[in-house]
C-alpha cells in the first residue's frame, strides 16, 4: 500500500483548550489551526499544533453524548487517530477493507476555497483508528473547515522536535501476533525486528514487542503485549488504566537531543525517574564514541544504545496525563535503526520505579 508518511496524530482529551496550552508552552508546538463552535462546528473543539513535520490535533467533545467525550471518559486523554498521508485515500481504504480491516469512515472529500482533501478511516486495536489522508490538492492550514490561527502562515521554529519516528501500541496478552498479521495483511507492512521476552525482562515484569514497518520504512509501529513476570507488567498497568489497548508512546525525532531535552526540562516537561549513575558507566563502554558530550548526556538522563549500523540517543517523558498511559519519547538516530534494545532493561526498571510510586507494582 503506498504511504507517503505520517499526516497527523489526533488526541481525544477532556479539555483541548488546556491540553493545547501544554503542547504549545511545554513541548514547543505552534498552534496553526482551529475548528469549533466559532467556526460552525457544533459538537467539538479541535486545536491543530505543529512543530517541523509533526502535526498534533487535540480534540474535545462539547456534549456528554459525544463519541469524543465517551472516549476521553473511558480511556482518559489519549491518541485516537494515527493518520497517514497517502496518494489515494479511496484505494488505501478499499485495499485495507477488502483484506479484512473494519471501515470506520468511507472515502469522502472535504472542500473549501483552498482546495479539497480526501479522507477515509479504518479501525485498528482498541478504539483507535487510522485515517488515510490525501491532501495533495489542498493549500489550507489543515482541513477544510479549520481556521488558520498563525499570523503569518508560518509556524515558529520550535525546540528541535523534527518528525514522528514511531508510534507504539499496547495490546492484550496473547494478541500481539494477531495485530502483527493485521498490519501485514491489511496494509502490507513487514516485520522489522523481534524482541523476545528474554530481551525485555526486568526482575518484576516483562513484555514482548514486534515492530511493523510500512511506507518504505517511514512508518514504524512497534506493538507490545505483556509477558509473564513476578509482578504486574507495565503493559498490564497500561491496559488496566486505558481500559484496553491503545497508543503507549509517540516517539519524536530530534537532531540536537541535548538542546531539545534541556529546553523541554526548562519548560516543565518531566522525564522518567533519573537514570542511575551506574547506567552511564556501563553505557560508555557499551556504546563507545559518540558525537555528544557524555557528561551532558548523563546530566540530562539521556539513554544511549548502539547496534551494527550506528548509535541512538533517547529519553522518555513521564506520562502526559494522570492515568499511567500515554507518554512521549525523544530520539536522535546516528545510523541505528533500532529502538534502544540495550536500554530496555534500564528503561523498564526506571518505569517500574514510577509504577511502584503509584502503588501498581
Ligand atoms: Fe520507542
Amino acid at each position: 500500500m503506498p504511504i507517503d508518511g505520517w499526516d497527523h496524530i489526533e488526541l481525544y482529551v477532556g479539555n483541548a483548550k488546556q491540553a493545547a496550552y501544554y503542547y504549545e508552552r511545554a513541548m514547543g508546538f505552534t498552534p496553526t489551526a482551529y475548528a469549533g463552535p466559532e467556526t460552525g462546528v457544533r459538537d467539538r473543539a479541535s486545536y491543530v499544533l505543529e512543530q517541523n513535520d509533526i502535526r498534533l490535533v487535540l480534540t474535545s467533545g462539547l456534549r456528554a453524548d459525544s463519541e469524543i467525550t465517551r472516549f476521553a471518559c473511558t480511556h482518559g486523554d489519549g491518541a485516537k487517530d494515527v493518520a497517514l498521508e497517502v496518494p489515494d485515500a479511496a484505494s488505501a481504504y478499499g485495499e485495507a477493507v477488502q483484506r479484512g480491516a473494519r471501515g470506520v469512515a468511507e472515502p469522502h472529500w472535504l472542500e473549501d476555497e483552498l482546495g479539497r482533501v480526501e479522507l477515509a478511516s479504518i479501525a485498528t486495536y482498541g478504539d483507535n483508528v487510522h485515517t488515510f489522508v490525501n491532501r495533495s490538492g489542498y493549500e489550507g492550514p489543515y482541513l477544510p473547515g479549520y481556521r488558520s490561527v498563525t499570523t503569518n502562515g508560518q509556524t515558529a521554529s520550535g525546540i528541535g522536535l523534527k518528525s514522528i519516528d514511531h508510534v507504539v501500541g499496547n495490546v492484550q496478552l496473547g494478541r500481539m501476533d494477531e495485530w502483527v498479521s493485521f498490519y501485514e495483511r491489511t496494509m502490507g507492512f513487514t516485520e522489522l525486528i523481534h524482541f523476545s521476552d528474554e530481551a525485555i525482562h526486568t526482575e518484576y515484569s516483562a513484555l514482548m514487542s514486534k515492530v511493523m514497518t510500512g511506507g518504505e520504512g517511514k512508518i514504524k509501529f512497534p506493538i507490545n503485549e505483556p509477558a509473564e513476570g513476578r509482578r504486574k507488567s507495565q503493559i498490564e498497568e497500561y491496559l488496566e488504566f486505558n481500559e484496553g489497548p491503545g497508543v503507549q508512546h509517540i516517539a519524536l525525532a530530534a537532531d540536537d537531543i541535548v538542546g531539545t531535552v534541556e529546553n523541554l526540562g526548562n519548560r516543565g516537561v518531566r522525564f522518567l525517574v533519573a537514570t542511575p549513575g551506574a547506567y552511564y558507566e556501563d553505557a560508555r563502554s557499551r556504546v563507545g564514541e559518540i558525537e555528544q558530550d557524555w557528561e551532558e548526556i548523563r546530566r540530562l538522563g539521556i539513554l544511549a544504545d548502539r547496534d551494527e549500523e550506528g548509535y541512538l540517543l533517547q529519553i522518555f517523558t513521564a506520562t502526559a496525563q494522570d492515568r499511567p498511559t500515554l507518554f512521549f519519547e525523544v530520539i536522535e538516530r546516528h545510523g541505528s535503526r533500532g529502538f534502544g534494545e540495550g536500554n530496555f532493561k534500564a528503561l523498564f526498571e526506571a518505569i517500574e520505579r514510577e509504577q511502584a510510586l503509584r502503588g501498581n507494582l
